[in-house]
Protein backbone atom coordinates (compact mmCIF):
# COMPACT_ATOMS: atom_id res chain seq x y z
CA UNK A 1 0.00 0.00 0.00
CA UNK A 2 1.21 3.35 -0.98
CA UNK A 3 1.18 6.53 1.49
CA UNK A 4 0.66 8.95 -1.03
CA UNK A 5 0.38 12.84 -0.92
CA UNK A 6 -1.19 14.66 -4.21
CA UNK A 7 0.02 17.53 -4.88
CA UNK A 8 -1.89 19.45 -8.20
CA UNK A 9 -3.42 22.17 -10.02
CA UNK A 10 -6.22 20.84 -10.04
CA UNK A 11 -7.38 20.92 -14.01
CA UNK A 12 -8.80 18.63 -16.11
CA UNK A 13 -5.90 15.96 -16.54
CA UNK A 14 -5.16 16.21 -12.77
CA UNK A 15 -8.66 15.59 -11.62
CA UNK A 16 -8.54 11.97 -14.08
CA UNK A 17 -4.97 11.83 -12.16
CA UNK A 18 -7.17 11.80 -8.53
CA UNK A 19 -9.59 9.65 -9.37
CA UNK A 20 -6.64 7.38 -10.72
CA UNK A 21 -5.16 7.76 -6.74
CA UNK A 22 -8.85 7.33 -5.31
CA UNK A 23 -9.90 3.96 -6.91
CA UNK A 24 -7.07 2.58 -7.26
CA UNK A 25 -6.24 -0.51 -4.35
CA UNK A 26 -2.57 0.27 -4.11
CA UNK A 27 -2.95 3.82 -2.70
CA UNK A 28 -4.13 5.56 0.77
CA UNK A 29 -4.55 9.60 -0.26
CA UNK A 30 -3.03 10.82 3.02
CA UNK A 31 -3.64 14.76 1.25
CA UNK A 32 -4.46 16.72 -1.66
CA UNK A 33 -2.23 19.69 -1.63
CA UNK A 34 -3.12 22.68 -4.05
CA UNK A 35 -0.99 24.46 -6.16
CA UNK A 36 -1.63 27.53 -8.78
CA UNK A 37 -1.37 26.56 -12.68
CA UNK A 38 -3.84 25.62 -14.34
CA UNK A 39 -6.10 27.99 -13.11
CA UNK A 40 -5.49 30.64 -9.59
CA UNK A 41 -4.87 29.18 -6.39
CA UNK A 42 -9.03 29.82 -5.59
CA UNK A 43 -10.06 28.12 -7.86
CA UNK A 44 -7.84 25.03 -8.14
CA UNK A 45 -8.42 24.36 -4.24
CA UNK A 46 -12.17 25.19 -5.23
CA UNK A 47 -11.72 22.52 -7.34
CA UNK A 48 -9.94 20.07 -5.24
CA UNK A 49 -12.54 20.62 -2.50
CA UNK A 50 -15.28 20.15 -5.37
CA UNK A 51 -13.35 16.60 -6.20
CA UNK A 52 -13.37 15.63 -2.61
CA UNK A 53 -17.08 16.02 -1.91
CA UNK A 54 -18.18 15.03 -5.02
CA UNK A 55 -16.48 11.66 -5.10
CA UNK A 56 -16.42 11.29 -0.92
CA UNK A 57 -12.44 11.06 -1.39
CA UNK A 58 -11.19 11.04 2.40
CA UNK A 59 -8.17 12.98 2.14
CA UNK A 60 -7.87 16.62 3.79
CA UNK A 61 -7.17 19.87 1.55
CA UNK A 62 -4.48 22.05 1.93
CA UNK A 63 -4.16 25.34 -0.19
CA UNK A 64 -0.50 25.65 -1.40
CA UNK A 65 1.10 28.29 -3.54
CA UNK A 66 -0.03 31.71 -5.57
CA UNK A 67 2.38 32.10 -7.03
CA UNK A 68 6.92 30.92 -7.87
CA UNK A 69 8.88 31.45 -5.87
CA UNK A 70 11.27 32.48 -8.78
CA UNK A 71 10.78 33.99 -12.46
CA UNK A 72 8.32 32.32 -14.63
CA UNK A 73 7.64 31.77 -18.19
CA UNK A 74 4.28 33.85 -19.53
CA UNK A 75 1.45 35.25 -17.04
CA UNK A 76 -1.98 34.31 -16.44
CA UNK A 77 -3.73 31.00 -16.50
CA UNK A 78 -4.62 28.58 -19.55
CA UNK A 79 -7.69 28.93 -19.92
CA UNK A 80 -7.55 27.70 -23.16
CA UNK A 81 -6.65 24.33 -22.10
CA UNK A 82 -8.60 23.35 -19.12
CA UNK A 83 -11.56 25.84 -19.22
CA UNK A 84 -12.34 28.68 -16.96
CA UNK A 85 -13.09 26.46 -13.77
CA UNK A 86 -10.58 24.45 -14.78
CA UNK A 87 -12.67 21.47 -15.24
CA UNK A 88 -13.78 21.97 -19.05
CA UNK A 89 -16.20 24.52 -18.10
CA UNK A 90 -18.93 21.85 -17.16
CA UNK A 91 -21.53 22.83 -14.31
CA UNK A 92 -20.23 22.06 -11.21
CA UNK A 93 -21.22 22.95 -7.40
CA UNK A 94 -19.43 25.14 -5.11
CA UNK A 95 -18.29 23.03 -2.46
CA UNK A 96 -19.55 23.40 1.20
CA UNK A 97 -15.89 21.66 2.47
CA UNK A 98 -13.17 24.33 3.69
CA UNK A 99 -9.55 23.66 3.09
CA UNK A 100 -7.44 22.72 6.33
CA UNK A 101 -5.36 25.45 8.53
CA UNK A 102 -1.73 24.50 7.61
CA UNK A 103 -0.31 25.60 4.45
CA UNK A 104 0.26 23.29 1.51
CA UNK A 105 4.13 23.16 2.28
CA UNK A 106 3.47 22.91 6.24
CA UNK A 107 1.06 20.48 5.27
CA UNK A 108 3.74 18.13 2.69
CA UNK A 109 6.38 18.39 5.85
CA UNK A 110 4.06 17.64 8.78
CA UNK A 111 2.77 14.65 6.94
CA UNK A 112 5.78 13.36 6.17
CA UNK A 113 7.74 14.05 9.70
CA UNK A 114 4.58 11.80 10.77
CA UNK A 115 5.41 8.56 8.56
CA UNK A 116 9.00 8.70 7.89
CA UNK A 117 10.60 7.39 4.96
CA UNK A 118 6.78 6.07 4.08
CA UNK A 119 5.50 8.78 2.38
CA UNK A 120 4.99 8.65 -1.90
CA UNK A 121 4.64 12.48 -3.12
CA UNK A 122 3.25 12.88 -6.72
CA UNK A 123 3.62 16.32 -8.34
CA UNK A 124 1.39 17.13 -11.02
CA UNK A 125 1.63 20.63 -10.85
CA UNK A 126 3.94 23.59 -10.61
CA UNK A 127 6.75 22.50 -7.93
CA UNK A 128 6.71 25.52 -5.65
CA UNK A 129 4.99 23.66 -2.99
CA UNK A 130 7.98 21.38 -2.71
CA UNK A 131 10.31 24.02 -3.31
CA UNK A 132 8.51 25.62 -0.14
CA UNK A 133 8.58 22.44 2.23
CA UNK A 134 12.45 21.92 1.50
CA UNK A 135 12.89 26.07 2.62
CA UNK A 136 10.70 25.30 5.49
CA UNK A 137 12.95 21.83 6.52
CA UNK A 138 15.73 20.63 4.92
CA UNK A 139 16.03 17.31 5.97
CA UNK A 140 12.93 16.58 4.28
CA UNK A 141 14.57 14.55 1.91
CA UNK A 142 16.06 12.17 3.67
CA UNK A 143 12.43 11.20 5.07
CA UNK A 144 10.34 10.98 2.05
CA UNK A 145 10.15 7.65 0.29
CA UNK A 146 9.81 8.74 -3.27
CA UNK A 147 8.91 12.06 -5.37
CA UNK A 148 7.13 11.66 -8.54
CA UNK A 149 6.96 14.31 -11.19
CA UNK A 150 4.66 14.96 -14.43
CA UNK A 151 7.02 17.58 -16.01
CA UNK A 152 9.62 18.49 -18.02
CA UNK A 153 10.50 17.31 -21.51
CA UNK A 154 14.32 15.87 -22.84
CA UNK A 155 14.11 15.26 -26.12
CA UNK A 156 13.42 11.33 -26.03
CA UNK A 157 10.94 9.89 -29.29
CA UNK A 158 10.51 12.99 -30.84
CA UNK A 159 8.74 14.99 -28.41
CA UNK A 160 9.52 18.42 -27.37
CA UNK A 161 8.02 21.32 -25.00
CA UNK A 162 4.74 22.18 -25.08
CA UNK A 163 5.17 25.83 -23.58
CA UNK A 164 8.40 26.58 -25.40
CA UNK A 165 10.17 24.41 -28.14
CA UNK A 166 12.53 23.73 -24.93
CA UNK A 167 9.88 23.67 -21.92
CA UNK A 168 6.92 21.79 -20.27
CA UNK A 169 4.66 23.91 -18.87
CA UNK A 170 4.82 22.81 -14.89
CA UNK A 171 8.67 23.04 -15.19
CA UNK A 172 8.35 26.63 -16.98
CA UNK A 173 5.75 27.64 -14.90
CA UNK A 174 8.02 27.66 -11.68
CA UNK A 175 11.60 26.83 -13.29
CA UNK A 176 13.73 27.90 -9.66
CA UNK A 177 11.03 25.64 -7.67
CA UNK A 178 11.91 22.74 -10.05
CA UNK A 179 15.91 23.30 -10.24
CA UNK A 180 15.65 22.67 -6.50
CA UNK A 181 13.53 19.95 -6.56
CA UNK A 182 15.08 18.18 -8.89
CA UNK A 183 18.83 18.74 -7.07
CA UNK A 184 17.69 17.71 -3.73
CA UNK A 185 18.75 14.21 -2.66
CA UNK A 186 15.82 12.34 -2.40
CA UNK A 187 14.29 9.51 -4.75
CA UNK A 188 13.07 11.57 -7.85
CA UNK A 189 11.10 10.11 -10.75
CA UNK A 190 10.15 12.16 -13.80
CA UNK A 191 7.10 11.74 -16.32
CA UNK A 192 8.04 14.01 -18.74
CA UNK A 193 6.23 14.89 -22.07
CA UNK A 194 8.65 12.19 -23.58
CA UNK A 195 6.59 10.06 -22.42
CA UNK A 196 2.81 11.24 -21.88
CA UNK A 197 2.67 12.12 -25.59
CA UNK A 198 3.38 8.95 -26.32
CA UNK A 199 0.42 7.82 -24.17
CA UNK A 200 -2.49 9.23 -25.96
CA UNK A 201 -6.07 8.88 -25.36
CA UNK A 202 -8.85 8.80 -28.25
CA UNK A 203 -11.87 9.73 -27.59
CA UNK A 204 -13.41 6.35 -27.48
CA UNK A 205 -11.29 5.76 -24.51
CA UNK A 206 -13.11 8.17 -22.85
CA UNK A 207 -16.33 6.65 -23.88
CA UNK A 208 -15.41 3.32 -22.50
CA UNK A 209 -14.71 5.31 -19.54
CA UNK A 210 -18.73 6.98 -19.57
CA UNK A 211 -19.50 2.96 -20.05
CA UNK A 212 -16.97 1.22 -17.23
CA UNK A 213 -16.73 3.50 -14.45
CA UNK A 214 -20.04 5.17 -13.38
CA UNK A 215 -19.79 8.78 -11.99
CA UNK A 216 -16.24 8.86 -12.19
CA UNK A 217 -16.21 8.15 -15.57
CA UNK A 218 -19.38 10.15 -16.56
CA UNK A 219 -17.59 13.16 -14.71
CA UNK A 220 -14.31 12.19 -16.93
CA UNK A 221 -16.40 12.04 -20.07
CA UNK A 222 -17.63 15.15 -19.57
CA UNK A 223 -15.11 17.41 -18.51
CA UNK A 224 -12.34 16.01 -20.93
CA UNK A 225 -14.54 17.57 -24.31
CA UNK A 226 -13.12 21.08 -23.69
CA UNK A 227 -9.64 19.09 -23.63
CA UNK A 228 -9.72 17.07 -26.64
CA UNK A 229 -11.26 20.62 -28.49
CA UNK A 230 -8.33 22.29 -26.73
CA UNK A 231 -5.63 19.00 -28.40
CA UNK A 232 -7.86 18.88 -31.77
CA UNK A 233 -6.88 22.14 -32.20
CA UNK A 234 -3.09 21.30 -31.84
CA UNK A 235 -2.66 17.96 -33.63
CA UNK A 236 -5.81 17.91 -35.51
CA UNK A 237 -7.19 14.46 -34.09
CA UNK A 238 -10.36 13.93 -31.13
CA UNK A 239 -7.27 12.73 -28.32
CA UNK A 240 -5.10 14.17 -25.60
CA UNK A 241 -1.87 12.95 -23.95
CA UNK A 242 -2.08 11.73 -20.99
CA UNK A 243 -0.04 13.68 -18.65
CA UNK A 244 -0.60 14.06 -14.90
CA UNK A 245 -2.37 10.36 -14.85
CA UNK A 246 0.93 9.12 -16.41
CA UNK A 247 2.84 10.20 -13.00
CA UNK A 248 -0.05 8.04 -10.88
CA UNK A 249 0.84 5.09 -13.66
CA UNK A 250 4.56 5.12 -13.03
CA UNK A 251 3.67 5.24 -9.04
CA UNK A 252 1.61 2.49 -9.39
CA UNK A 253 3.58 0.18 -11.85
CA UNK A 254 7.19 1.79 -12.67
CA UNK A 255 7.81 -1.13 -14.74
CA UNK A 256 5.88 0.19 -17.52
CA UNK A 257 8.13 2.64 -17.99
CA UNK A 258 11.98 2.30 -19.50
CA UNK A 259 13.78 5.04 -17.41
CA UNK A 260 17.97 6.57 -17.69
CA UNK A 261 19.44 7.81 -14.62
CA UNK A 262 20.81 11.45 -14.62
CA UNK A 263 21.29 14.19 -13.18
CA UNK A 264 18.96 17.25 -13.90
CA UNK A 265 18.90 21.06 -13.98
CA UNK A 266 16.54 23.69 -15.08
CA UNK A 267 17.17 26.74 -17.03
CA UNK A 268 15.97 29.27 -14.77
CA UNK A 269 15.98 32.32 -16.90
CA UNK A 270 16.42 33.76 -21.00
CA UNK A 271 14.59 32.21 -23.87
CA UNK A 272 15.19 28.53 -22.64
CA UNK A 273 13.60 29.34 -19.24
CA UNK A 274 12.07 26.31 -18.03
CA UNK A 275 14.15 23.83 -19.92
CA UNK A 276 15.09 20.79 -18.54
CA UNK A 277 18.68 19.44 -19.17
CA UNK A 278 19.99 15.99 -18.31
CA UNK A 279 23.49 15.39 -18.29
CA UNK A 280 25.25 12.10 -19.63
CA UNK A 281 26.82 10.57 -16.46
CA UNK A 282 29.89 9.69 -18.66
CA UNK A 283 30.75 12.98 -19.87
CA UNK A 284 33.20 15.23 -18.50
CA UNK A 285 31.85 19.21 -18.97
CA UNK A 286 33.91 22.11 -18.44
CA UNK A 287 30.16 23.44 -16.72
CA UNK A 288 30.52 22.53 -12.92
CA UNK A 289 26.29 22.97 -12.71
CA UNK A 290 25.33 18.89 -13.14
CA UNK A 291 28.65 17.92 -11.38
CA UNK A 292 27.95 15.94 -8.17
CA UNK A 293 24.11 16.34 -8.02
CA UNK A 294 21.69 14.19 -6.91
CA UNK A 295 20.36 12.01 -10.06
CA UNK A 296 17.10 11.50 -11.01
CA UNK A 297 14.80 8.34 -12.97
CA UNK A 298 13.55 10.01 -16.29
CA UNK A 299 11.53 8.00 -17.94
CA UNK A 300 11.93 7.56 -21.98
CA UNK A 301 10.21 5.05 -22.82
CA UNK A 302 6.72 3.53 -21.85
CA UNK A 303 4.01 0.80 -22.49
CA UNK A 304 1.25 3.22 -23.48
CA UNK A 305 -1.21 0.15 -24.19
CA UNK A 306 -0.68 -0.92 -20.49
CA UNK A 307 -0.95 2.16 -19.33
CA UNK A 308 -4.40 2.90 -20.74
CA UNK A 309 -5.20 -0.74 -19.41
CA UNK A 310 -4.64 0.30 -15.74
CA UNK A 311 -6.26 3.42 -15.88
CA UNK A 312 -9.06 1.58 -17.21
CA UNK A 313 -8.96 -1.48 -14.98
CA UNK A 314 -8.84 0.70 -11.89
CA UNK A 315 -11.37 3.50 -12.87
CA UNK A 316 -14.22 0.43 -13.37
CA UNK A 317 -13.52 -0.01 -9.76
CA UNK A 318 -14.89 2.98 -8.73
CA UNK A 319 -18.52 0.98 -9.83
CA UNK A 320 -17.95 -2.08 -7.33
C1 LIG B 1 1.00 19.65 -17.44
O1 LIG B 1 0.51 21.00 -17.49
C2 LIG B 1 -0.84 21.05 -17.08
O2 LIG B 1 -1.63 21.71 -18.01
C3 LIG B 1 -1.30 19.63 -16.94
O3 LIG B 1 -2.21 19.51 -15.86
C4 LIG B 1 -0.06 18.84 -16.74
O4 LIG B 1 0.25 18.74 -15.38
C5 LIG B 1 1.31 19.18 -18.86
O5 LIG B 1 2.31 19.98 -19.43
CA1 LIG C 1 -1.35 19.34 -13.65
Amino acid sequence: MKKVVFDTDIGIDDAMALLFLHYSPDVELQAIVSGFGNADIATTTRNALYMKEYFGIDAPVYCGAAEPVGKRLGSGYPDFVHGHNGLGDIEIDEPTMETETLSGAEAIVEIVKNNPHEISIVAVGRLTNLALALDLCPELPGMVKEVVVMGGTFGHNGHSGNVSPVAEANIAGDPQAADKVFTSNWPVAIVGIDVTHETIARDEFFELLKKTAGKAGDFIYRSSRFYLDFHEQVTGGNECPVHDSSAVAYLLDPSLYETKTAAVRVVTDGIAIGQTIAADPNADFESNAWKDQPTCQICIGVDSEKVLALYAKTLALAVQ
